[in-house]
């Protein structure tokens, strides 16, 4: 399936719809995403299993969140692979591995190389902080306070070849206030993802999702917000 393929299903064995999704989650740093994942998943909101959390650093919170919850998990440390394509090798095989059918990306902080995608076309997911194609790359709250916009926001997105430039699932705008603060208007970005992540995961786990060239088409979409932006959640 690749993306341009008119109505492509991305969970095309409709009987796997009633089965749950066997999700990886892969985190570098807090892991307040990844929690907030697990929480939807453990509350039944998300018909879904993670079946492995992929850390790539040593000592960062999102391990401990995982055995917190009794989540397998492991540790891959990016620094002890002579290169990229190496890391991401090993990351496909333990995703595979772990029968993982769906990859979210929740706070990751390496670039997937194109083998990585190619084994999971149209089944990664990445939280971008920003709401795209407006300020991609690193530090997007950041980017949108300088730039001086009034409305920023977050960005639940397939991940294709480029970087922060797959097919939409879900936006969220926040407003940026006059007295705002990168840390301040990280935290009401931040929180619009807790909501909108388990979200686009429950829709994708649902196979309600259809990827038709650039758009994601959500079937049956929630009630009193066709569009998506800031959706009432049902997470
Ligand atoms: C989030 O802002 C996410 O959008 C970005 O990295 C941050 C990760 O935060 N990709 P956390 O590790 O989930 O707390």
């Amino acid at each position: 399936m690749s993306e341009g393929e008119p109505g492509a299903d991305v969970r095309r064995d409709a009987n796997r719809t009633m089965s749950k999704l066997a999700i990886g989650v892969l985190a570098s740093g807090s892991g307040t995403n990844l929690q907030s994942i697990i929480d939807a998943v453990e509350a039944g909101r998300v018909p879904a299993e993670i079946r492995v959390v992929l850390c790539n650093r040593p000592g960062a919170r999102a391990l401990g969140r995982a055995k917190a919850h009794g989540v397998p998990c492991e540790l891959v440390d990016h620094k002890t692979f002579p290169s990229r394509e190496l890391f991401d090798e090993r990351v496909v095989a333990v995703l595979q591995e772990r029968g993982v059918e769906l990859v979210c990306l929740a706070g990751f902080d390496r670039l997937v190389s194109p083998p990585f995608v190619a084994a999971f076309p149209n089944r990664i997911l990445n939280i971008h902080p920003a709401l795209l194609p407006s300020f991609p790359g690193l530090h997007g709250q950041r980017q949108a306070l300088e730039y001086g916009v009034r409305i920023a926001g977050c960005t639940v997105h397939f991940v294709d070849q480029k970087t922060d430039h797959g097919p939409i699932v879900i936006q969220a705008a926040v407003a940026v206030l006059d007295d705002d603060t990168t840390e301040s208007l990280t935290a009401r970005i931040l929180a619009e993802e807790h909501r909108i992540y388990p979200e686009a995961i429950r829709l994708y786990a649902e196979g309600r999702l259809r990827i038709e060239g650039r758009h994601v088409r959500i079937v049956d979409p929630p009630a009193g917000n066709g569009s998506l932006a800031n959706p009432t959640p049902r997470c």
